[in-house]
């Protein structure tokens, strides 16, 4: 039998909880076996303070939410934020600090490899000292990167100097997901977040209006004994395109100019195939640039699933059907750039003809784009 939907009356009245000083949002992605010890060692560490966790999961595949549920059903701190259809350790952290009211709110990775003992110092560092950020650095005195192998170093210390391009505050470890901020300095920065791809530190850093009061505390990376790391070829891109998105994010959208850059090889692939089928294989001209545009097509398709829309890429039969709609919306783009550039080359308006053309590729461009990234790879 069912209860009339809301029976407040018969429910015991409790005292309020303790509103949480602290939020701890942790981002997690297959992190079954890391929840448990990970609560384990907050409440050990933390005894004093009034902290909740914010567990952000974005669809794990693995026992992660059970895990986290278990333990959430008899302690009222431990909380769980599951998104759908969403990626990215940024975006995971921005949603879980905007799904905290608390005063201060930390950052750590859910694979141990964070060192909790450090987070009662950023506390002290914030509330008592007058910092506005703590930062769990790998590169001050004391700090260390851990079992990392040398590329690994050395990518992360590439990616630290490339990151100078947009940061106005001496950062040693602008890449640590490990830092605790006052609600009030993410709020100067949220509505400018970039929210892409891992390194939400540099983005609230490059994104707040003046750099902000901040200690760096030193902490070794530790290895993970549990679960896989996330890290894969999609890092550096996403990397590389926060730091675009910083410089000239508020002009142009990025993905934009991925969409066009891919468009330029594009041109460059036809043009390199109708070649080679007009000399090598010594076919007529309509047959190559045939094959050059189906070529050209396909390789634009590949492409920007795999960098400017990586985020939505399409596998299995969603990766033909995208093809196929990819295909006829690049086909009505092209009759619309004819159609553009006859018009402006034509007589009424007789503009130049590398103007009239163009404006019908740029046309083209933009429909193609705009189309096709709410049509071939709208987000789930
Ligand atoms: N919700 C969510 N969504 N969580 C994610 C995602 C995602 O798309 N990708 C990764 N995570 C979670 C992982 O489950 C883990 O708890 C944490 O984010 C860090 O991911 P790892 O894959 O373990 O990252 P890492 O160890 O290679 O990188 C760490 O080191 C960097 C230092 O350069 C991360 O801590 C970074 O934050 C840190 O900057
Ligand atoms: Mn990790």
């Amino acid at each position: 039998m069912r209860d009339a939907p809301f029976p407040q009356a018969d429910l015991p009245r409790l005292p309020p909880a303790a509103a949480p000083q602290l939020s701890i949002v942790i981002p997690v992605l297959n992190e079954e076996g890391n929840i448990a010890p990970l609560v384990e060692r907050l409440d050990a560490v933390l005894s004093g303070i009034a902290w909740e966790a914010i567990f952000v999961d974005d669809d794990s595949t693995d026992g992660t939410r059970a895990a986290i549920a278990a333990i959430g059903a008899g302690d009222p701190r431990v909380r769980l934020l599951h998104r759908i259809g969403r990626r990215g350790l940024a975006s995971a952290f921005i949603e879980g600090a905007q799904a905290s009211l608390a005063p201060f709110v930390a950052a750590l990775d859910g694979d141990l490899q964070h060192d909790e003992t450090l987070l009662p110092r950023m506390l002290a560092s914030l509330r008592d000292d007058g910092y506005e950020l703590a930062i769990g650095s790998r590169y001050v005195g004391g700090g260390g990167l851990g079992d990392w192998d040398r590329r690994r170093a050395g990518m992360s210390s590439f990616a630290t100097k490339l990151s100078r391009i947009v940061l106005r505050a001496p950062l040693t470890d602008p890449m640590s997901g490990f830092f605790m901020i006052r609600r009030a300095t993410f709020e100067q920065a949220v509505r400018n977040l970039s929210a892409m791809g891992f390194k939400i530190l540099l983005d609230i850093v490059a994104s707040l209006p003046a750099p902000p009061r901040l200690i760096e505390l030193p902490y070794e990376f530790r290895s993970r004994t549990a679960g896989e790391s996330k890290l894969d070829a999609g890092v550096l891109r996403d990397f590389v395109l926060l730091i675009a998105d910083k410089l000239v994010g508020h002009i142009v959208p990025v993905r934009f100019l991925l969409f066009a850059g891919v468009g330029a090889l594009g041109i460059a692939g036809h043009l390199i195939v109708l070649r080679l089928c007009l000399t090598l294989f010594a076919l007529a001209f309509p047959t190559a640039q045939a094959i050059a545009t189906a070529v050209a097509i396909v390789g634009n398709f590949v492409l920007n699933n795999v960098f400017t829309f990586r985020e939505n890429r399409l596998r299995g039969w969603g990766f033909v059907r995208g093809l196929l709609s990819f295909t006829a919306i690049c086909s009505v783009g092209a009759v619309g750039n004819i159609g553009v550039s006859a018009f402006l080359f034509g007589p009424s308006v007789q503009s130049a003809w590398w103007l009239a053309g163009l404006a019908g590729a740029v046309m083209s461009l933009v429909w193609n784009y705009a189309v096709s990234s709410v049509i071939t790879w709208r987000r789930a």
